[in-house]
């Protein structure tokens, strides 16, 4: 008899954004005339700049050539990506990594799930809330996270709140937490943290030998030149964090897919008995035996954005989505909506009107004005009564639905 991984059972409904996906599609086959906007999944709409479209014909011509055809490639990823990874991300802001510190991969979404596999079950989890989905759902799926208290929580997850009181940035958490995912700029809530409330955790960490795993998906997004951009900027993170880099928000790659993680040499991290063992190597041979590498396409196209040119176009794309971020806080605030996020991150996040719960919230604003955004309650307990909007949307659709919002 073949047994199921019952953990799996444990799993609340389904992902957040295939249960937005069949709520919109519900609405549209009752209504094939609606004209949707959709500002709820954080996915780009912007073309790829033709500096990397032409990295990867080049690629592609490449592949073409018996002289210049590449079959598998370094499991970590190309040198030529690693070392523009290393010079333009980490290097300019004064932070020294080693080519083997940096792991490339096909996306932050499975780096950030992956990751809590070569962690032991018996570690303490803990995570903000509202939270990107992802890192409680994989450390249910593990085994990890006890059982589903009907309120929204896991019992053996210590669940950190964000709130407009703490400007989304948590509290060091009361109880003892081996494993801290953090994430700044924040998704959901467009918050960031300053280099002393990371720092805080930083310390927090140090003190009690525990692992931040850093999501640092969006930021290319901050404008403010005194926040940090990579955990790496605060002394001593190196021996305690791991950091998630994508490309799909930053370049546009959701749909052609490549990220990578920084994994340090100095990360220590400790057996039952107590011994201390290096992370790095443990996360490289679990990469090498389950992952065969990003393609060549992708990273051709991954270290396209580090030219110059690349560099340029990238920057007005993301000036575009932080223009509609400025559009959306702008229209909403002038509404009378409550409104947080949007400056140093492409997402903005609204309290709910009228004490309506978020997925009320919802369903008024699709069958109203026809919007799509994300309900709070779907990040977690404490999202519950704000509304998540994605900037990502093109300028005329943004504009179209703060015109639409003033109906509601
Ligand atoms: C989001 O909308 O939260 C993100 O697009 C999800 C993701 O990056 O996987």
């Amino acid at each position: 008899m073949i047994k199921v991984n019952e953990n799996y059972l444990l799993l609340q409904s389904g992902y957040l954004f295939p249960e937005i996906s069949r709520r919109v599609r519900a609405f549209t086959e009752k209504n094939p005339l609606a004209k949707v906007i959709r500002l709820g999944i954080g996915d780009v709409t912007e073309p790829l700049p033709p500096a990397i479209i032409d990295a990867m014909h080049k690629a592609v011509d490449n592949m073409a050539k018996r002289d210049s055809f590449k079959g598998y490639g370094p499991e970590q990823g190309y040198d030529f990506l690693t070392d523009a990874i290393i010079a333009n991300d980490f290097a300019s802001r004064g932070v020294s990594l080693a080519t083997d510190e940096i792991f490339v991969s096909d996306g932050s979404k499975c780096d950030t799930g992956n990751f809590q596999e070569i962690l032991g079950l018996d570690n303490v989890v803990a995570v903000a809330d509202p939270v990107y989905p992802v890192y409680v759902d994989t450390n249910v799926m593990a085994g990890r996270a006890g059982n589903f208290d009907g309120k929204g929580r896991f019992t053996n997850i210590v669940y950190m709140p964000c709130t407009p009181d703490n400007n989304f940035v948590p509290a060091l958490p009361k109880e003892k937490a081996d494993i801290i995912y953090l994430c700044y700029p924040n998704n959901p809530t467009g918050a960031v943290a300053t280099k002393e409330q990371l720092k805080m955790w930083v310390d927090y960490a140090l003190k009690n030998k525990a692992l931040i795993l850093f999501d640092a998906a969006y930021e290319a997004f901050i404008s403010d030149d005194n926040i940090p951009h990579s955990i790496y900027e605060i002394p001593g993170a190196k021996e305690t964090a791991v950091e998630f880099r994508s490309f799909s928000k930053t370049a546009g790659f959701t749909g052609l897919r490549c990220a990578y993680t920084v994994v340090p040499k100095e990360l220590k991290v400790w057996t039952k008995a107590g011994k201390e063992i290096e992370l790095n190597p443990i996360w490289n041979r679990r990469h090498c035996t389950k992952f065969n590498g990003a393609s060549y396409i992708s990273q051709m196209a991954a270290a396209a954005v580090y030219t110059n040119e690349g560099k340029k176009q990238v920057r007005k794309i993301i000036d575009i989505y932080m223009s509609n971020a400025a559009t959306i806080r702008k229209s909403l605030t002038t509404l009378g909506y409550e409104v947080y996020g949007g400056i140093n991150a492409p997402y903005i996040w609204l309290k709910t009107p009228k004490k309506m719960t978020s997925w009320e919230f919802f369903d008024n604003l699709l069958s109203k004005a026809n919007v799509v955004g994300t309900p709070g309650s779907g990040f977690g307990a404490a999202g519950e009564g704000f509304f998540r909007l994605s900037a990502f949307g093109s300028p005329a659709n943004v504009a179209e639905a703060m015109e639409r919002f003033k109906k509601i």
